[in-house]
């Protein structure tokens, strides 16, 4: 036995996969910027000063600059008004702040905004979080367009590993409609990565573990540390942690990131496991760059084969 193969499960690295994938983008974009001249672009409009949100917004545009993609990030004061932060992404779309292919407002937004009437407020054909109503129905009716990053991240990892999803019973634990529910859409749909059979759980589940210990594949998509425990997971089951949490180690006194899952207890009782960071985190940025790509080509009519 190897030293990986005692430890348990091998692991989903979804950092070693994002390069991957970058990497074929950065060809993608140059051909794109042979054929129009320009290079996509990613608007993202950041609201307050969340660490974390921040931190994210800061990953999204390096990953965006190594594969060639132009991005910018519009700063807003946190105490903006709902109807103030409406006409920017308007003006973002009518192009007042330069190409717009893509997009993006970094979520949370401030309690006092209705995050519904902003993510509205993206045009559909810019999407490319897939969070407006309009891609939310393409994705429920098989015929998806831009995919919620996060969840096309979860299964393009299970198909890149080679995880059967086909007849398997897929259990998501977190019924968000960033994460849960477009990945349960995704892993229920027809063909590869999918036509499993789906439960999506949530805080309102009766009797979790017993549900979870039902699973082939296990997702973790709640933001709770620790949530998903040795005895919740099925001998040989695959375990997908979407979650990340900041905390401060109760022996270092340092903060660090960790996931939904007890990684180092679950482990050895599964087949495969995302580590936090380096799993599912850099997937969904890699998720994003694509959008951004294929919203590019769509508004100038360049997609292969439209
Ligand atoms: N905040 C946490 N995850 C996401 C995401 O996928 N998109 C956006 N816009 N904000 C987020």
């Amino acid at each position: 036995m190897s030293g990986e193969e005692s430890q348990g499960g091998r692991l989903l690295d979804g950092k070693a996969l994002a390069a991957r994938i970058e990497a074929s983008l950065a060809a993608e974009v140059e051909t794109f910027v042979e054929v129009c001249h320009r290079r996509p672009r990613l608007v993202v409009v950041l609201v307050g000063d969340v660490a974390a949100s921040a931190s994210y917004v800061k990953s999204k545009q390096a990953a965006a600059a190594r594969v060639g993609i132009d991005s910018e990030v519009l700063q807003v004061e946190a105490s903006v008004q709902t109807v103030d932060l409406v006409t920017l992404i308007k003006r973002v779309a009518a192009e007042e702040h330069g190409p717009a292919d893509g997009i993006l407002v970094q979520l949370p937004l401030p309690k006092h905004v209705d995050e519904r009437a902003v993510l509205d407020a993206v045009p559909p054909d810019r999407d490319v979080d897939g969070f407006h109503p309009e891609n939310a129905g393409l994705l429920s009716q098989g015929r998806p367009r831009f995919v919620p990053c996060t969840a096309a991240g979860v299964q393009r990892m299970l198909i890149d590993a080679g995880i059967a999803t086909a007849g398997k019973h897929a259990v998501i634990v977190g019924r968000s409609d960033i994460v849960g529910k477009p990945l349960a859409l995704l892993l229920a749909s027809r063909g590869s990565g999918g036509d499993a059979t789906v439960t999506l759980a949530h805080s309102r589940s009766t009797d979790l573990g017993e549900i979870t210990r039902s699973a082939d594949i296990l997702v973790a998509a709640v933001g709770r540390p620790g949530l998903i425990t040795a005895d919740m997971v099925k001998p040989g089951a695959a375990v997908v942690d979407v979650g990340i949490n900041r905390i401060t180690d109760p022996v270092s006194g340092k903060s660090r990131l960790v996931g939904d899952v007890d990684f180092d207890a679950v482990r050895p009782h599964a087949s495969w496991i995302s580590p936090v960071p380096g799993g599912v985190g850099p997937l969904t940025v890699a998720m994003l760059l694509a959008n951004t790509l294929v919203a590019a080509e769509l508004r100038l009519g360049h997609r292969r084969g439209s």
